[in-house]
């Protein structure tokens, strides 16, 4: 039996009173012995969700999740070190490419992610897209990855956070996403324990966001500097654009795609410019270039190839297959494809992302239950922008489905919302939050 019983603890937050740092850290730590069970912890999560945890009981939980596990420490590399996380997006595939390119620059990046959350990808569905990559390593093998090409790309696994591994899992299912007070612990815990000693947060705002507003966007991303900073790590934040998906590709195989398009010099313009932008940023926060330099950096990484090079190594290395990233059509591919037209001309003036989202999460690509399977051909290419004119009968996107489902189809027309206009493209990076 735990020394808390989970009953009071609910109860307490239930009529909103606040948790002591040390009970905070007997819950977690009693779940995490699997003394308490999923649903009281559900609870707590709904009443938490819907009465608040205040800044000390914040930093209270980001301490008992980041000490769930180890902290790891890559110094004796003799490198500097750099990861950047994502507050979560649609079609956000932004770490596939940093990753190895900022790799390839000499910065080591190890990079621990999470599964979808919510309406929004995770990069670890992502990576599990590509036949045989693996996202689990031990520690050992993770230092001698790190040290021969610089770059890894796994989940937490048992040694690193695992807290908030088992949390994460539950909040996805349980609609208890959407709170800031979950969300930086969730993100300075992993990251602080991977061991990397420059952070870049790259928090999403707009309607496929956890943060719709701007303000709301701006407290986040200072939220997870201050707390990361004071755990040691030096961090710097981008609030960035999330109305309308990122690039074209949402759904995890599609997205892998996506990544090597631009990793091989094409792709999306958004893609490539947010990569380069947080890319620049890593390279100059850890100190491996000044801020004037950095830029021209990963241009030249990503523009000669290096970074692509880099990406087939991190799949050969993690037990991936690397022809299906090197040969056009080996990646799962869905066997129906069908268009979404628009019903009328005009201009595209709003994007509900949130809904695409969960289409996707609908028709296979994440999970409405903890058990579920992801299905990694599934998800929509979108071909339409915020801003843009449309003809009756253009193609707004192409939904990659398991089997027919014309409710979808008609799911995704309601997305995009076509008026007289106009509407203006919105800006990718919304603020600089050093
Ligand atoms: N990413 C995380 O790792 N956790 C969150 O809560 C949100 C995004």
């Amino acid at each position: 039996m735990p020394v808390l019983d989970p009953r009071e603890f609910i109860r307490a937050k239930r009529d909103r009173r606040v948790h002591s740092a040390a009970d905070l850290r007997e819950f977690i730590a009693a779940y995490l012995r699997r003394e308490i069970p999923d649903y009281q912890v559900s609870a707590w999560l709904m009443a938490a969700y819907l009465n608040g945890l205040d800044e000390a009981e914040t930093e209270a939980l980001t301490l008992a999740l980041l000490h769930s596990g180890r902290t790891f420490d890559w110094k004796d590399l003799g490198r500097p070190s750099a990861d950047k996380h994502s507050t979560g997006g649609v079609g956000d595939k932004i770490s596939l490419i940093l990753a190895p390119l900022v790799a390839a620059c000499g910065v080591l990046v190890p990079m621990v992610s999470g599964r979808g959350l919510g309406h929004t990808g995770g990069t670890l569905d992502k990576l599990e897209s590509i036949p045989g990559f693996r996202t689990f390593l031990e520690p050992d093998a993770m230092r001698a990855q790190l040290d021969r090409i610089g770059v890894v790309m796994v989940g937490q696994g048992p040694d690193l956070a695992p807290a908030d591994g088992l949390i994460y899992a539950l909040r996805d299912v349980t609609s208890t996403v959407e709170r800031e007070y979950f969300i930086v612990p969730s993100i300075v815990s992993k990251k602080v324990a991977e061991g990397a000693g420059a952070l870049v947060y790259d928090v999403k705002c707009g309607s496929g966001a956890f943060m719709k507003t701007r303000a709301d966007a701006v407290h986040l991303a200072r939220r997870l500097i201050s707390v990361t900073r004071s755990l040691g790590r030096r961090a710097a934040a981008r609030v960035t654009d999330m109305n309308q998906p990122l690039g074209v590709a949402v759904g995890n195989a599609l997205e892998v795609q996506e990544t090597i398009a631009v990793l091989r010099g094409g792709g999306p313009a958004d893609v490539r410019s947010l990569t380069l932008e947080l890319a620049a940023l890593m390279l100059s926060l850890s100190g491996a270039a000044s801020v004037a330099e950095a830029p021209k950096r990963v241009e030249q990484a990503l523009d000669s190839g290096a970074a692509w090079e880099r990406f087939v190594e991190l799949v050969r290395a993690q037990g991936g297959d690397p022809a299906s990233v090197e040969r056009t059509g080996g990646m799962p591919a869905a066997p129906v494809v069908v268009p979404v037209t628009a019903a009328r001309a005009g201009v595209l003036e709003t994007v509900d992302s949130f809904a695409l989202g969960e289409l996707v999460v609908g028709i296979g690509g994440g999970r409405r239950a903890k058990e579920d399977k992801v299905d990694p051909r599934v998800g929509l290419m979108v071909r339409r922008r915020i801003g843009d004119r449309v003809a009756a009968g253009d193609v707004l996107a192409e939904l990659h489905l398991a089997k027919d489902d014309a409710g979808a189809v008609e799911r995704a027309r309601a997305c995009f919302r076509i008026g007289e206009g106009p509407a203006a493209a919105p800006e990718l990076v919304i603020e600089r939050v050093d």
